[in-house]
């Protein structure tokens, strides 16, 4: 459905689970995480239910995320629940790659389509320093193994962070040379508990743009295939590589795209098509939004369908126009990232 501000709404982030084997800085704090108890978080039956609803209401793209979505043991049996709901066309994944070697084949055959894994660094010590785990390996085997399956497209996310990875950035762009591999470089958001740090580290897409420039000559690829944008203007119909925030170029000749996803400097608010359910069961219809609604306690309550059906079509109709994530003071940030899902 169309929100107030005439965009159309038709993708839906689910978060499976607000748990995660790493620790990235930029994510979360290095001990004291406050979990969600686990009777507070949905259940198949319930979120199956909440999707199934949010079919009704012209949702038809789902990315599953987390925490890491593949934390949850019954992820496989949710994508082929969303799968065989009325109308869904694109199921993809936001991983970090750990456990996808175990589940990838799975989740293929289960009905998810894209997958996009976060790789920040392609160095273990680093690895090791940013997500304060190990686990390159793994991460490493997953993109192979993406491949591998024929998950179409496959996505790099790298969070660009001043003084870690910087200076990796051709390594990135060098990987989409030879395979179908999407390298996206996402401006880092200061979001939850992390936020001070995340101001200093700050590097816009742009100096990136300029470093990659300093050893490629980039070219812009055709835009109405790629982008929320054009997606917009034709109906809420993305192309192939996508349905999400990320401008694409390319090293001429590459077999993959550069993606850079200008979270803070540019802002893709008029195109937003998407809203985000939390694996508690709340509907967030912004990433900087602290207004989010409760679906799980109604349901659990008793709420028939046309009642859940109102919040959430009064959730879509409210969408904030654009988001304010740099005005989030300490006081106010929301969510960490992780209970989000990014
Ligand atoms: P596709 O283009 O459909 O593949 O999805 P995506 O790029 O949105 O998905 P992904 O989960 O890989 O997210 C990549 C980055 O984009 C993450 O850092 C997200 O936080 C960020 N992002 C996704 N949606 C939004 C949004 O609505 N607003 C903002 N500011 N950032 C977003
Ligand atoms: N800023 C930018 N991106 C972030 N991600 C997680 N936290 C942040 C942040 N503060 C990224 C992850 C993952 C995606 C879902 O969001 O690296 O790739
Ligand atoms: Fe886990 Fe992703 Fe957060 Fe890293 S960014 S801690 S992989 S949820």
């Amino acid at each position: 459905m169309m929100d107030e501000h005439g965009r159309k709404i038709n993708y839906l982030r689910v978060s499976l689970t607000d748990r995660c084997m790493l620790r990235c800085q930029y994510c979360m704090p290095a001990e004291g995480m406050d979990w969600l108890p686990l009777e507070r978080m949905m259940s198949r039956t319930e979120l199956l239910r909440l999707l199934r609803l949010a079919t009704e209401l012209g949702i038809t793209r789902f990315r599953l995320t987390g925490g890491e979505p593949l934390a949850r043991r019954d992820v496989v049996e949710i994508a082929e629940g969303i799968h065989a709901l009325p109308g869904v066309e694109d199921i993809a994944l936001t991983t970090n790659g750990i456990l996808f070697p175990r589940f990838g084949r799975d989740l293929k055959r289960a009905g998810v389509g894209r997958v996009n894994i976060s790789l920040d660094t392609m160095r273990p010590e680093r690895f090791r320093e940013i997500a304060r785990r190990d686990g390159l390996g793994k991460v490493l085997e997953a993109v192979d193994l993406a491949l591998e399956l024929g998950y179409e497209p496959v996505k790099l996310n790298t969070v660009a962070v001043r003084g870690v990875n910087d200076d990796e950035f051709v390594d990135f762009a060098r990987l989409t040379l030879d395979r179908p591999l999407h390298v996206r470089f996402i401006e880092l958001m200061p979001l939850g508990s992390e936020h001070p740090w995340a101001v200093g580290h700050f590097i816009s897409a742009l100096e990136i743009r300029e470093r990659l420039a300093e050893a490629f000559d980039l070219e812009p690829v055709d835009d109405h295939l790629t982008s929320a944008a054009a997606a917009q203007q034709q109906g809420g119909q993305a192309g192939p590589r996508g349905a999400g925030p990320a401008r694409y170029m390319q090293i001429p000749g590459a077999r993959g795209t550069i993606g850079f996803i200008t979270a803070l400097s540019g802002c893709f608010c008029d195109s937003c098509n998407r809203l985000r359910l939390s694996a508690d069961g709340k509907l967030n219809p912004c990433l900087g939004s602290l207004h989010e609604r409760d679906l799980l306690g109604p349901l659990r309550a008793g709420a028939s369908d046309q009642e859940l059906l109102d919040i959430f079509a009064d959730t879509i109709y409210h969408k904030p126009a654009e988001h304010h994530m740099l005005e989030l003071t300490d006081d106010t940030v929301g969510r960490q990232m992780s209970a989000i899902g990014g």
